[in-house]
C-alpha cells in the first residue's frame, strides 16, 4: 500500500500503534474456551464487560440487542440446562451433551443473548425487511464479538455456544424475558480450564486484498 492521494498530509497526525497493538493482542487472545473454572469475578467487572456490549453499534441505532447476566444462579442455570436435555436427547447425543456441559457450569457467570423482536420486526420506512433482518444478525454478531473480546481483555474466557435452541421456551421462562424476545446465543464464561489449539485462520493475502479483489 503506498500513500498515493494528492492531500496535504498533515504529519502530525499519528495512530495509536500502541492502542492497536494492545487491541490485536485481545482480539488474538478471544479464543473458544470450553473448560471452564470458577475464580472471583466482581459484578463490577462484569458490568464493565458488559458495558463493551452496550457501546455496540447497530443499524440506524437500533440497538436491537438484549443480554442476560446469570451469576448468582449460574450452577441453577446449568442445573436446569441439563435437565430440559434430558427431556430432548437421548443415548450418545444426550452423553456428549451433558460431557460438554460439565466444561460449562464450572464457570462464574453466563451471558445470553437475545435480539427483542419489537425492534426488529419494526422495519424502517424504504427498508426492505429482509435487509433489516440482515441488518439485525450484523449487529448481533457485533455485539457479541464486543462482549467476547472485552472478556478476553479481562483475562476470563468463554466459547459461543447454541443449547438455547433446544429450550426456547423453557429458558425464556427459566429466565423471566418477554415472549418478544429471541434467543441467539449462551456465552459460559469463567477462568480458562484449558489451553486452546493454536489458532487457524486463513492466509492474509488469502483473506485481505489491497486496493482491489483477486479478479485481475
Ligand atoms: C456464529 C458462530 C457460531 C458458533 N457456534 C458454536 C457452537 O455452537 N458451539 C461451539 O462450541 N462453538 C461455536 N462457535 C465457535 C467457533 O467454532 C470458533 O469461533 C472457531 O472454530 C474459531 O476458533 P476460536 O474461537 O478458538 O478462534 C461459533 C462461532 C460463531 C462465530
Amino acid at each position: 500500500m503506498s500513500d498515493t492521494n494528492t492531500l496535504t498530509i498533515d504529519e502530525t497526525l499519528q495512530p495509536n500503534v500502541q492502542g492497536l497493538e494492545t487491541y490485536l493482542q485481545h482480539v488474538q487472545q478471544r479464543r473458544s474456551i470450553r473448560k471452564l473454572t470458577n475464580g472471583p469475578v466482581s459484578d463490577e467487572v462484569i458490568r464493565t464487560i458488559m458495558e463493551a456490549g452496550r457501546w455496540s453499534p447497530s443499524s440506524g441505532n437500533s440497538q436491537p440487542a438484549r443480554l442476560v447476566v446469570v451469576k448468582e444462579r449460574n450452577t441453577d442455570l446449568w442445573n436446569f440446562i441439563e435437565q430440559t436435555l434430558r427431556t430432548k436427547l437421548q443415548g450418545d447425543q444426550l452423553q456428549r451433551a451433558l460431557g460438554r456441559l460439565e466444561g460449562y457450569r464450572a464457570g462464574v457467570f453466563t451471558i445470553v443473548f437475545y435480539v427483542d423482536t419489537n425492534v426488529t420486526n419494526n422495519t424502517p420506512a424504504g427498508m426492505s425487511p429482509e435487509l433489516w433482518k440482515n441488518f439485525e444478525a450484523q449487529a448481533m454478531g457485533i455485539i457479541q464479538t464486543n462482549v467476547w473480546n472485552a472478556i478476553a481483555a479481562a483475562g476470563l474466557a468463554t466459547s459461543n455456544q447454541h443449547i438455547n435452541y433446544q429450550m426456547e421456551e423453557e429458558l425464556r421462562e427459566f429466565l423471566g424475558v418477554p415472549a418478544t424476545w429471541q434467543s441467539y446465543s449462551i456465552f459460559p464464561v469463567g477462568y480458562a480450564a484449558e489451553t486452546p489449539q493454536p489458532g487457524n485462520r486463513l492466509n492474509h493475502e488469502d483473506v485481505i486484498f489491497y486496493e482491489h479483489g483477486p479478479v485481475a
